[in-house]
């Protein structure tokens, strides 16, 4: 184990997307309780992302029978209350126990719009209210070709981190998603993986300082699959993945975190 991937422990995330409605949900999160034993979260969190409408359905399945999975969301409204028809706000996420939330997926930054000044409201949003940001970032595949990926990642990450407590860095997630890996089977390769992760990191202790970085845990996501877990997991920047359609599968997503707590992070 690298020294510096002491004292972080990964997160196994499913973002389960516009996918399961309520009474499928419901199964899911059952499932994979049946399926998850204790010693697979001995040494690794798992959170799944459901869309908003199934979160009530899978808060009561989780806590009721004791899973030890986290529950995320996907999104969330940048204000607290008020005249802001259809969004959701952070207030009433955490109210139902949702502890971590993705913040600027590659999905809503492309078909939603939203700038890199709307993820960092949204990022400030979430911790106001005591819940951890899975802040995404990552570059398009024009980006890569044309080799910016380095400065886009250190644009998205300054845009959001800057003027936020190093104390609320330290204690975020970020995920590092390629957006040509995600859905398309190609996933990136675990050097790839690692130089962005370790870049990422770079640019997160010039922004909030050495410690933040060296605590602050990032994924990998952009189609994880269980045969590829170990190999992205062996990464000594990369503390977690962040997993989608193989998340939907409660067999698959435990072979995945079975993986991921093989590779003893
Ligand atoms: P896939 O695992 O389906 O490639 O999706 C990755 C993703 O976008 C997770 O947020």
């Amino acid at each position: 184990m690298s020294p510096s991937t002491l004292g972080r422990r990964p997160l196994v995330s499913g973002n389960w997307k516009m996918n399961l409605d309520h009474l499928e949900a419901i199964h899911a999160a059952r499932d994979l309780g049946l399926r998850l034993q204790a010693s697979d979260v001995a040494s690794v969190d798992v959170s799944v992302h459901p869309p908003f409408t199934d979160i009530r359905s899978v808060q009561s399945v989780l806590e009721g029978e004791g899973i030890p999975v986290a529950l995320g969301a996907q999104n969330c409204a940048i204000e607290d209350s008020g005249a802001f028809t259809g969004e959701v706000s952070p207030v009433m996420l955490a109210k139902l126990h949702v502890e971590y939330v993705l913040v600027g997926h590659s999905e809503r930054r492309m078909h939603f719009h939203e700038t890199d000044a709307i993820v960092a409201a949204k990022l400030r949003a979430v911790l106001r209210n005591g819940m951890v940001p899975v802040f995404c970032v990552g570059e398009t595949v024009d980006e890569r070709d044309i080799g910016l990926t380095q400065e886009r990642l250190t644009a998205q990450v300054g845009a959001a981190l800057t003027g936020v407590p190093t104390e609320a860095v330290a204690s975020m997630v970020i995920a590092y998603e390629p957006v040509w890996a995600i859905g398309t089977g190609q996933a990136a390769t675990p050097e790839d993986a690692q130089e962005a992760c370790a870049w990422i990191r770079g640019v997160v202790a010039s922004v909030s300082g050495e410690e933040a970085a060296t605590t602050l845990r990032i994924q990998y996501g952009g189609s994880v699959k269980a045969d590829n877990t170990e190999s992205l997991m062996a990464c000594p920047d990369v503390d977690g993945l962040l997993v989608g359609g193989a998340s939907l599968d409660a067999a698959g997503f435990t072979e995945i975190v079975r993986a991921a707590s093989r590779t003893g992070r």
